[in-house]
């Protein structure tokens, strides 16, 4: 009826909340109820609300590093300090910087922008970490779909309810999904899962920033997720992006590797191109990749000082093989007008 034109509660959809709360519980053997998850508008919201709730000016994000561009800005007008967390977990002072950080902040699953996967045991000693230090762990994972070389494993939130199974969710992992790279981008789906207090507490800062998400895209998704389309959906954007993904490389191996290096990432959007050579500054090189009509993206803007210049992002999944290979051969044409440019140097 007309309802799904009113306001909605909050908290989102009580459906869809039920929903994403009975897939954690599937998948991680513990009880999640709708009162551990918050709907929100994309993740972007979710991480917008972290920062509101939880972040006064001064305080310490431990963050994994470079990290995504979005966080930064959503956490920006809080006036944040960074630490970068070493997930060898031994820089020294990182049990100190751990027991300081008002949260850690970590995209375990392909990672924006670099495109790793942390192995397992990484992501359990992290957790050992931070439930010794009574810290959050914020918990970004968007790209967990998209699984081109084999499963990515369980998450730190599976890793936490695993350890302490009995009653409803109780811990300090703040996980937040999105249905943005499973499914579209465009119905701004996304949700935070956490303890329920946390959630209560995001909840009213959502309200002040949005009132409530749309119920009539929360109905929309519910259906996607209901009828089985999004399960369905997964394999083929999969092997798509894989496609793509190794068209890319393969063209990188040819016509960048004098000046660059990479690994090819098991998963999500993008491939980080590091510079071999320390005169190439991705910055200025973008100026050139423009002229030649192809694009990436640059360090220094995954760097909350802008310090660092010597890569670049490269995503895959929007353009086909053929364009992909020709984009290279643009950025190709773009690093050979970079070095020309250097008095003393031979392109
Ligand atoms: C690491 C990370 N977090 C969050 C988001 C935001 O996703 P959403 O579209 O659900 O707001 C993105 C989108 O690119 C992302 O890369």
């Amino acid at each position: 009826g007309t309802q799904i034109l009113e306001y909605g509660p909050i908290e989102g959809l009580p459906a869809l909340r039920a929903a994403i709360a009975e897939r954690f519980t599937d998948t991680t053997g513990r009880r999640f109820g709708p009162e551990n998850v918050l709907l929100t508008t994309g993740a972007m919201q979710g991480l917008d609300l972290v920062g509101k709730a939880l972040v006064d000016p001064g305080e310490m994000i431990l963050s994994q590093f470079p990290t995504y561009l979005g966080a930064l800005d959503a956490w920006r007008p809080r006036m944040p300090r960074y630490e970068r967390l070493d997930w060898s977990l031994q820089a020294p002072g990182h049990e100190a910087a751990l027991r300081q950080a008002k949260f850690v902040y970590a995209v375990p699953n392909y990672s924006n922008p670099t495109g790793v996967l942390v192995p397992q045991d990484e992501r359990a000693a992290l957790l050992d970490r931070v439930e010794a230090a009574g810290t959050w762990l914020l918990e970004d994972d968007p790209y967990l779909p998209l699984q081109f070389d084999g499963p990515a494993g369980p998450s730190i939130l599976a890793h936490h309810a695993q350890r302490h199974p009995s009653g409803a969710y109780a811990g300090p992992v703040i996980y937040l999904g999105t249905l943005s790279k499973s499914l579209v981008p465009g119905l701004r789906v996304g949700w935070v899962v956490a303890d329920a207090s946390l959630i209560a507490t995001l909840a009213l800062a959502k309200q002040s920033t949005d009132i409530a998400s749309s119920l009539l895209t929360q109905a929309v998704a519910l259906e996607m997720i209901e009828s089985d389309f999004e399960a369905q959906h997964i394999p083929k954007i999969v092997a798509t992006y894989r496609e793509r993904r190794d068209a890319l490389c393969a063209a990188a191996a040819t016509h960048l590797s004098d000046w660059f290096e990479w690994e090819v990432p098991p998963g999500g959007m993008f491939v980080w191109m590091r510079a071999k050579d320390g005169a190439i500054d991705t910055d200025a090189l973008y100026t050139h990749a423009l002229a030649e009509n192809v694009a990436f993206v640059p360090s220094s803007v995954f760097d909350p000082s802008g310090a660092l210049k010597s890569a670049m992002r490269v995503n895959f999944t929007r353009s086909p093989p053929e364009v992909l290979v020709e984009g290279v051969r643009r950025l190709e044409r773009a690093v050979r007008r970079l070095l020309a440019e250097r008095p003393g140097r031979a392109a």
